[in-house]
């Protein structure tokens, strides 16, 4: 048992203190949003992650987690004190603070105001996943942790031993960095990779779904992070492409790769206005309606999310945009407050010019199509990522449209 103080209860910080503390470790999480702090101390998670509200609640009644918005309450005594606070993108694309050199910048920063204690600042990037955080959490691929002090890294890795995992102990801290900047760029990097060959796929009538299971087979490429659609969004993979694009600009070194995967990208969620106007002459005046609004399934996480560009050109177009999504239609609506929200997918559906798939939430996948179809003015549908199967829906009446397939 360790005493462990987490320093931000977001999506990071909340999932992984609920998670030391399962596994035993007394746990107190310090965040500067008080009204965060005050829910979590009624028993509510002021965000949606499966399973994470339960946990968060058994911790709290067994004394092993709280919450404060004092620092004073949480790191003296603390062995641990785990950073996850928020670190959003500069103007430049630079994260605050610069990735790859994080930890430099915080040793300088507990040197200065730090003259009684030793402490060491260990890198132990966090690889879970929203919507599946707590899964990821405690059962991950690997643990990495890099530190120049190395005790200090071990100890660290310590603290993950009841998970049977893989730890990883790098001999500096800037590897330790690298590790989380280049597995996001590379997952990036293959979402890029798999809409540019969507795009080939389409001039040449190859159905780009098909061609990345077909390469996902092979063992030495795998199928995961090979779903063409409208791209990456969130909080982590835009982010983290354009900060190490941004510390590799800093060293002198331009990163060509890691532009073209964000320039596809950025391109990949105008490819669903292109294909509208295709289908609808013209947008001004026309009912679009969008199927989910999250930057993923199983996250109210609109971070980034494609849903946000792309209603905002409908509306700059002229067009009328209504949206439905299972949980982060109260996130959007303060990012595009114009958007009609609907309470279901039928009531989207109800006398629109098009739908567009932009969350592949699996309650979509359920849906009564034959209904959706009568329902909708014009039975189109952009289906953004390719969840539906274009003969059936071609079937059914639809003048459909995926992504990398027609
Ligand atoms: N979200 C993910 O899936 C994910 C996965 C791996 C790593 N990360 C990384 O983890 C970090 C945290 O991400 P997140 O999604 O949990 O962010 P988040 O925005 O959900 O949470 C960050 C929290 O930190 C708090 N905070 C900010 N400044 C603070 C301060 N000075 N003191 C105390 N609290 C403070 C904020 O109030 C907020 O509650 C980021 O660097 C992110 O890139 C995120």
């Amino acid at each position: 048992m360790s005493k462990v103080a987490v320093i931000g209860a977001g999506y990071v910080g909340l999932t992984t203190a609920a998670c030391l503390a399962d596994l035993g470790n007394v746990v107190t999480v310090v965040d500067i949003d008080e009204s965060k702090i005050a829910r979590l101390k009624s028993n509510q998670v002021p965000f949606y992650e499966p399973g994470l509200l339960e946990l968060v609640q058994r911790n709290a009644n067994a004394e092993r987690l709280s919450f404060t918005t004092s620092y004073l309450d949480a790191v003296p005594g603390a062995e641990y004190a785990i950073i996850a606070v928020s670190t959003p993108e500069g103007e430049g694309g630079e994260a605050d603070p610069v990735p790859p050199l994080t930890g430099d910048m915080v040793s300088r920063v507990l040197k200065k105001r730090n003259t009684q204690h030793k402490a060491s600042v260990v890198s132990n990037p966090e690889f879970l996943r929203e919507g599946s955080a707590i899964q990821d959490f405690m059962h991950p691929d690997r643990v990495v942790v890099g530190s120049h002090d190395r005790e200090a890294a071990e100890k660290v890795g310590k603290l993950y031993a009841p998970l049977d995992s893989p730890i990883l102990v790098t001999p500096n801290i800037y590897t330790a960095e690298m590790v989380k900047y280049a597995s996001n760029a590379f997952l990036a990097t293959r979402i890029s990779f798999i809409n540019e060959i969507a795009r080939i796929s389409e001039r040449v009538g190859a159905d780009a779904k098909l061609v990345a299971e077909g390469m996902g087979l092979d063992k030495r490429i795998g199928p995961y992070y090979l779903d063409a659609g409208i791209g990456y969004g969130g909080s982590c993979f835009p982010k983290d492409v354009a900060a190490l694009a941004a510390v590799a600009e800093g060293f002198d070194y331009h990163p060509e790769l890691l532009h073209a995967v964000m320039d596809i990208n950025r391109d990949q969620r105008m490819l669903v206005i292109d294909k509208l106007r295709e289908c609808l002459d013209e947008l001004p005046g026309r009912i679009i309606g969008l199927l989910g609004l999250a930057f993923k399934p199983n996250t109210d996480d609109m971070r980034e999310a494609p849903s946000i560009d792309i209603a905002k050109v409908l509306l700059a177009a002229g067009a009328e945009v209504r949206a439905y999504d299972p949980a982060a239609i109260e996130r959007s609506r303060m990012l595009v407050p114009e958007v009609d929200y609907l309470m279901d997918a039928y009531e989207v559906a109800e006398g629109a010019d098009a739908i567009v798939l932009i969350t592949e939430w699996n309650e979509f996948r359920q849906l009564d199509m034959a209904r959706v179809q009568q329902l909708m003015r014009r039975p189109v549908i952009v289906d953004g990522r390719n969840i539906y199967d274009p003969e059936t829906m071609r079937g059914l009446g639809f003048t459909y449209r995926g992504i990398g397939r027609e």
